[in-house]
């Protein structure tokens, strides 16, 4: 008897962890670090990553080919920072005929970053625009890094951090090219350690709002790996409120460190994470993201973009 709990329980953790693999990806697949995916009304995919002055991938699908097309933001921002040449973590959204792409510009492990802005009308060519007011220096309790717009149903927000408190959300003025106000509000916190949480996406579905993040260690895990399971994966907290509210599925405050985990190392996959969610004509929302391909190497150039469908049909996103 003691063996069939222990089996139905060892089956229902199995079913738990059975993330589906990413969907195949043809074409240039790696120098996928923090994508950004959008499609174009004609039906080009577009893919934004780090590095590169913000590299930019197309594809005539969602799974490839994917080629490269060249470099956002080619004389680096106009945002006078150490970092205004080796541009973040884009994030692209369309704002009626405007595409806006958010970028950080900061350099590793400091507080002095700063999120730009720049825009297009084709997802090709873009005019940089410099500071979206997002801000932050030594004795801030955020980095201001990984912004990500979102369109609550009334306003504009940009969640965005990295460690120090985390992730905090702004009001950003429409058309969001700067923010609303200088009011930030904090929104997810892990307690323990470095404070390693960053990254946040929010999503619409049903009547909630979800926040997706990394958690762990992001990089360079062909120098130093870190102890099991403290690598990067994704988690998320909901909440009916896009600026706050963030619980997880046991209830646990995201500001308290809660996150129902959604993705984490499987099979061939490494440390996913740098994610977003897209709603696709055809398959309906989509979680991206980057991870290692242990198949290929762990070096941040060979991260991989990775795809999965995401069912919310139990109230929280399955992959
Ligand atoms: C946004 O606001 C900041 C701070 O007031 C300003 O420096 C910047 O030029 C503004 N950016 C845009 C794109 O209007
Ligand atoms: C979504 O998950 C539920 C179980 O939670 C399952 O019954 C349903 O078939 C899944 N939908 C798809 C499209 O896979």
């Amino acid at each position: 008897m003691r063996t069939s709990i222990i089996t139905s329980v060892l089956s229902a953790v199995t079913a738990v962890y059975g993330y589906a693999d990413p969907m195949a990806c043809t074409g240039v697949c790696t120098n996928a670090h923090d994508p950004a995916l959008i499609r174009r009304d004609d039906g080009t995919y577009y893919r934004f990553s780090t590095g590169g002055k913000i590299a930019i991938h197309s594809a005539p699908s969602i799974t490839g080919p994917w080629t490269y097309k060249g470099a956002a933001i080619p004389a680096g921002s106009k945002i006078n920072l150490k970092g205004k040449d080796d541009l973040w973590a884009p994030d692209v959204t369309k704002v009626a005929d405007t595409y806006y792409l958010y970028y950080s510009v900061s350099s590793f492990g400091v507080q002095d970053s700063a999120i730009g802005v720049a825009t297009s009308t084709n997802l090709d060519t873009w005019t940089d625009h410099g500071a979206t007011g997002i801000a932050s220096s030594a004795g801030k309790n955020y980095n201001a890094i990984d912004g990500a717009l979102y369109w609550d149903g009334s306003k504009f927000v940009m969640s965005f951090g990295s460690f120090w408190s985390d992730i905090f959300s702004v009001g950003m003025a429409n058309p969001p090219l700067n923010t609303s106000g200088s009011a930030t509000t904090p929104i997810a916190f892990k307690p323990e350690g470095e404070h390693a949480q960053e990254g946040a996406f929010i999503a619409k579905n049903g009547n909630y709002h979800y926040l997706f993040f990394s958690v762990g260690k992001c990089c360079g895990f062909d120098a130093n790996r870190p102890a099991k399971g403290a690598e990067y994966k994704i988690q998320v907290c909901r909440s009916t409120s896009a600026t706050g509210g963030f619980v997880d599925q046991a209830g646990k405050k995201c500001t308290e460190g809660g996150g129902t985990t959604v993705l984490e190392s499987h099979g061939f996959v490494y440390g996913p994470g740098g994610q977003g969610v897209f709603y696709d004509p055809k398959l309906g929302p989509v979680l991206y993201y980057h991870y290692v391909d242990t198949r290929i190497g762990y070096a941040d150039g060979q991260k991989k973009f990775g795809v999965n469908a995401i069912n919310f049909s139990s109230g929280w996103p399955v992959v």
